[in-house]
């Protein structure tokens, strides 16, 4: 047994903290919140040492909760967010640009004639979703000086002092070549970022430095982006499953093995982990607007907040003929249109809060929907469920709803926190090198079941109403 880990879920909307107990589960949480500011022209800003104050936050209020040392720390990351920082004083040099932010989107446009190219080596498609087209703008625009990377090389280097990323977060710069899992001299050439300092690219687990900011030195030994942290928290390992966690987007990953598997269907391809030196491959969608959705309906004044999606919500039998793209950072997979914004229509003056909640969540598990056929495409197999967490996964309306639309079995995570319990998996296996995937990783027990109430046709219906709405933003602006 290794002791109890911290285990920190770095995230967009805040960070939570888990320290996590190999026998009593979890013993002591703590979250802070982060506030990114959202600007005209789809631009997605936060202050650095606002991530930074918040991991230390989150992090000391669950080692208070629990009232016990840990033996190691394990840091998930948002993946996609970058800064420019000095790798002497540790000091950031801009602000971060969140994995929502737009910015870069001009700049992919004069790139796209790379695009192919950039999907054969790195899995993904052009898109200013990922890290590189932003650290490709922050050198044009902002500064040459210091380092450029994601978020997590810069919160690990003012823990510890070391300099890496590891592998799963690096293949969501579009830097990294998927086969090999190492750092693609073409594709820095291709987004002018030849001669970047780059983190070295490390495995999820095992001993990267020591940390004081906890109190008293304790190792940093789990390191893993976020989405690919719940993944392996919900232990999505055989096809037919994937797994869905709904925080500030959604996102659906399901893992193809040891090998990347490239599909045709708008996914990305993307290692999931790499441990021991050996990487295992994931397929991954994106709804690039789900909390901040529902936050979005909540400064409009519309609800008091996520808790009252479903007493709103359950006040009205259906979303009364509304439609809501909610496309509001754009739409991701498979679309990869992330211009375009969303679109709310078949308002009519008898249209309540209710009916917007509604089409909202509809719109949202539409997302999903479209996600889950494509990765079964992709696998050549159907999904027989969906493993869920994440925030938003409080709402029974949202998850009958995603079950209705999917027409398969929803099953909720026993804990919303996947992201947090994965990285303490991992931090686990760094500890203790004996251990493997299977001694760490508990058993997949759902704490809820959500089975679809309406058949195929009524599915296909409502379905069909979102594609249309999609079909219709297209061609009013086309690509
Ligand atoms: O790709 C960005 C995503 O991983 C952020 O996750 O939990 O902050 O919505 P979350």
């Amino acid at each position: 047994m290794t002791g109890p880990v911290l285990a920190v879920d770095q995230g967009t909307s805040g960070t939570k903290a888990l320290v996590v107990c190999p026998e009593r589960g979890v013993i002591g949480s703590g979250s802070a919140p982060v506030r990114p500011r959202h600007l005209p022209g789809g631009l997605v800003e936060v202050t650095p040492d606002d991530l930074l104050s918040s991991v230390l936050d989150a992090g000391r209020a669950a080692l208070a909760d629990a009232g016990e040392p840990v033996a190691a720390v394990g840091l998930a990351n948002q993946g996609e967010t970058v800064l420019a920082w000095d790798p002497d004083s540790g000091e950031p040099l801009t602000d971060a640009l969140v994995w929502q932010d737009r910015r870069a989107e001009p700049l992919c446009a004069e790139l796209a004639g790379h695009a192919d190219e950039l999907k054969a080596l790195t899995g993904l498609p052009l898109d200013p979703y990922f890290a590189a087209p932003k650290m490709a703008w922050i050198r044009r625009h902002l500064t040459r000086s210091g380092v450029v990377t994601t978020s997590d090389a810069w919160l690990v280097h003012r823990l510890t002092g070391a300099f890496v990323t590891d592998a799963a977060t690096a293949g969501r710069t579009q830097l990294l070549d998927l086969d090999s899992a190492t750092w693609s001299e073409r594709a820095l050439d291709v987004f002018g970022l030849a001669g970047e300092r780059l983190p070295r690219v490390v495995d999820a687990a095992g001993e990267i430095g020591t940390t004081k900011e906890f109190g008293r030195e304790i190792p940093l030994t789990g390191l893993l982006v976020d989405q690919q942290a719940a993944l392996l928290a919900q232990d999505v390992t055989e096809p037919g499953s994937a797994k869905c966690t709904y925080g500030t987007g959604a996102f659906l990953l399901a893992q193809t093995g040891d090998r990347p598997r490239r599909g045709d269907s708008g996914l990305v391809a993307c290692v999931a982990w790499r441990l021991g030196g050996r990487s295992s491959y994931c397929l991954d969608g994106q709804v690039y607007t789900a909390a901040s959705a529902v936050r979005w309906l909540t400064d409009l004044g519309v609800i008091a907040g996520a808790h009252e999606l479903d007493p709103v919500g359950s006040a009205v039998p259906d979303a009364g003929g509304v439609t809501f793209v909610p496309a509001l950072a754009g739409l991701a997979a498979p679309w990869w249109r992330g211009d375009l914004r969303g679109s709310l229509t078949g308002l009519g003056l008898d249209t309540t809060p209710g009916h917007l909640v509604r089409a909202l969540c509809e719109g949202i598990a539409a997302q999903v929907a479209e996600l889950a056929d494509a990765v079964a495409a992709d696998l050549g197999e159907p999904l027989r469920s969906l493993r869920v967490d994440g925030g938003l996964t409080r709402s029974s309306l949202l998850l009958q709803t995603q079950a209705d639309l999917l027409q398969l079995p929803v099953e909720v995570s026993a804990l919303p926190d996947a992201t947090a319990l994965g990285v303490g998996a991992v931090a686990r296996l760094g500890l203790d090198p004996r251990l493997g995937l299977r001694d760490v990783v508990p058993d997949w027990r759902p704490a809820a079941l959500y089975e679809p109430r309406i058949g195929p046709a009524e599915a296909a219906e409502r379905r069909g109403a979102f594609r249309t709405q999609v079909a219709a933003l297209m061609e009013r602006h086309p690509a």
